[in-house]
């Protein structure tokens, strides 16, 4: 039996359904219009449609990723480059550390500049995600075992193989295992490969303020914003000793 690297990818990488009352919480209001840029499977804009009203515009280059999940009325996919799409949205998510394909910081502003006129008009909120801290430039293997249908187990590794701190070009892989039993059954190595810019939260932040944005904000204990009924309730950071952790995983967040 041969598993799809996509399946596998939404089981163990992604929490869309977290993601959702996340995002509204940070917006502040009611957004009604989802942007979600480097959508890979575009999970996020599925689950965001589900609220009556709402509407995604899902990007991303990977045609069979984008396609992976199937039509939906309400979300429009569009296979081409981030910056080629000028719909106006209300909120403009960038998740799993995708705000890296941009490698320049000139090409880092010109994008955000690009979301900023997207927002422009609905007053919106631009939010992407990143990791730094103590282990930001470790190499090596984080790995969890999620369970699968069958009583099988599917092995999950996100390894870091390669990390500058004088250039931030890291080299980020995801491998997957499936075992029953103890045995295993298949193995997906490499499955994703990611070169990435490392953009810290203060290069983020400033090339946000460059691109035209108002305000910005960092977001940070995203497991801990969400209760048992999957309400989101988060502030942004104030104190940072206080609030980051050695090593962290944040939202940026920029308004208009
Ligand atoms: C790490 S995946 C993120 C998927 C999804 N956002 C998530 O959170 O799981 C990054 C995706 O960005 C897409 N991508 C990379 N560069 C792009 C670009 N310039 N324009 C549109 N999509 C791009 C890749 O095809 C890939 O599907």
């Amino acid at each position: 039996m041969t598993y799809n690297k996509h399946d596998l990818y939404e089981l163990c990488v992604q929490s869309p359904k977290d993601l959702v009352p996340l995002i509204r919480a940070i917006h502040g209001d009611n957004p009604m219009i989802l942007g979600e840029d480097f959508a890979g499977t575009s999970a996020l804009s599925h689950l965001w449609v589900e609220r009556d009203g709402c509407t995604a515009i899902a990007v991303d280059l990977d045609a069979k990723a984008l396609g992976f999940r199937g039509d939906h009325p309400r979300v429009t996919k569009n296979q081409c480059d981030v910056r080629a799409i000028n719909d106006p949205v209300d909120v403009l998510f960038v998740g799993n550390f995708s705000i890296g394909y941009l490698h320049t910081r000139s090409e880092l502003v010109e994008y955000l500049t690009h979301t900023r006129k997207r927002l422009e008009s609905s007053g919106g909120v631009f939010i992407c995600d990143t990791y730094g801290g103590e282990s930001a430039y470790t190499l090596g293997g984080v790995h969890r075992a999620h369970p699968m249908p069958g009583g099988k187990l599917c092995r999950y590794t996100w390894e870091q193989h390669q990390a500058d701190p004088t250039t931030g070009m890291v080299t980020n892989l995801i491998h997957f295992r499936i075992e029953r039993a103890g045995v295993i059954e298949e193995e997906l190595f490499d499955a994703f490969v990611y070169e990435w810019r490392l953009w810290s939260i203060p290069e983020l932040r400033d090339a946000m303020s460059d691109a035209g944005f108002a305000k910005t904000q960092v977001y940070a204990k995203l497991a801990d914003a969400i209760d048992e009924e999957g309400n989101a309730y988060i502030t942004a950071v104030q104190d940072a000793e206080e609030e980051l952790e050695e090593s962290f995983i944040v939202l940026v967040v920029a308004r208009v």
